[in-house]
């Protein structure tokens, strides 16, 4: 394939999300984990479910950056993830350790890539990608509303019993309890889901949406979810790869817009060749307004907690 992309962390998120970007024929792709064997073995895997697949997206998989050279979008999913009782922010010392070495490790031999972060706490480390890699802004994005949108979406179709492709939703702000679901500019089919359901429904539906990531935590108890967050990494990625040019919620670098200085905090953005090629500034009411603030400081509580990390 003549594009390429490295994912970092050959986990559960990053193993499927390899799976995903191959199935989908959008790259070949590479895989690299610090544990020696296991992203050899998931790409040799992968590969041989190509012919039964139909694709031709070449999978290898190694410990080192060598064979990741020149690619074009890089998936950071290296890290630990969260155990049943922790926060997303209880796994920061760790990954910041670990994002940052990664992120220096693939810079050297990929330095025109996009950087698409997964790892939590996902607000901050993109803030630890950013100063790693010195990358110009809209070249490090973070995934997170697409995600939390996916799942605002899917329980809007449970709710009403309509297609999940009819549709829309937005979450802005941190990926954490303190994130922003926008019911007003949700909608199925255009309408939206103010005019379809009842006040404590939605409310109801936003506060399992805020809790999304936790629900399968506790679910799963030996992890956290991947299925979703690999689809949603990858959806950024092909909007990339292809300059689709989609608006997407993603974690960028804010430097006024909001009313947000100097933070990666999640907005409306468009991605296309370039990476960030756009922040949409959308009106928010005072209330709204108020509850991305609030989001806005659990994320800068964070960015000055890795400031004592340095
Ligand atoms: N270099 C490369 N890979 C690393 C490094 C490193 N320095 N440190 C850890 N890893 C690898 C681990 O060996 C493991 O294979 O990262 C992988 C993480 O995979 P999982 O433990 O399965 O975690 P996963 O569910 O994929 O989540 C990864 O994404 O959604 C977030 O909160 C989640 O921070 C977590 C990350």
């Amino acid at each position: 394939m003549d594009k390429k992309v490295t994912v970092i962390g050959a986990g559960n998120v990053g193993a499927t999300a390899a799976q995903r970007l191959a199935e989908k024929e959008l790259c070949d792709v590479v895989l690299i984990d610090i544990i020696e064997g296991v992203p050899q073995g998931k790409a040799l895997d992968l590969a041989e479910a190509a012919p039964v697949e139909k694709h031709d997206a070449h999978l290898t998989g190694s410990n080192s950056y060598a064979e990741s050279a020149n690619s074009d979008i890089v998936i950071i999913t290296a890290g630990i993830p969260r155990k049943p009782g922790m926060s997303r922010d209880d796994l920061i010392s760790t990954n910041a350790g670990i994002v940052k070495t990664v992120t220096q490790q693939t810079v050297e031999v990929s330095p025109d890539a996009v950087l698409i972060i997964v790892s939590n706490p996902l607000d901050a480390m993109c803030h630890v990608a950013f100063e790693a890699s010195g990358f110009p802004k809209n070249r490090v994005i973070g995934m997170a509303g697409v995600l939390d949108s996916a799942r605002f979406r899917t329980f809007i179709a449970m709710e009403l019993n309509v297609s999940v492709e009819n549709t829309t939703a937005f979450v802005l702000g941190g990926h954490g309890d303190t994130m922003v679901p926008l019911p007003r500019y949700s909608t199925v089919a255009g309408i939206p889901i103010t005019e379809l359901m009842h006040k404590d429904r939605i409310d109801a539906i936003v506060d399992r949406t805020a809790n999304g990531g936790a629900e399968i935590v506790s679910l799963l108890k030996t992890g956290s979810a991947f299925y979703a967050p690999a689809s949603a990494a990858v959806e950024m990625a092909e909007s990339i790869l292809k300059d689709k040019k989609k608006i997407l919620p993603c974690a960028t670098y804010l430097e006024g817009e909001y009313g947000i200085q100097d933070l990666f905090i999640g907005v409306p953005v468009k991605l296309g060749s370039g990476g960030v090629e756009e922040v949409i500034e959308i009106t928010l009411t005072e209330d709204e307004k108020q509850a991305l603030e609030k989001s806005a400081d659990a994320v800068r509580e964070l960015k000055a907690f890795l400031k004592t990390l340095a």
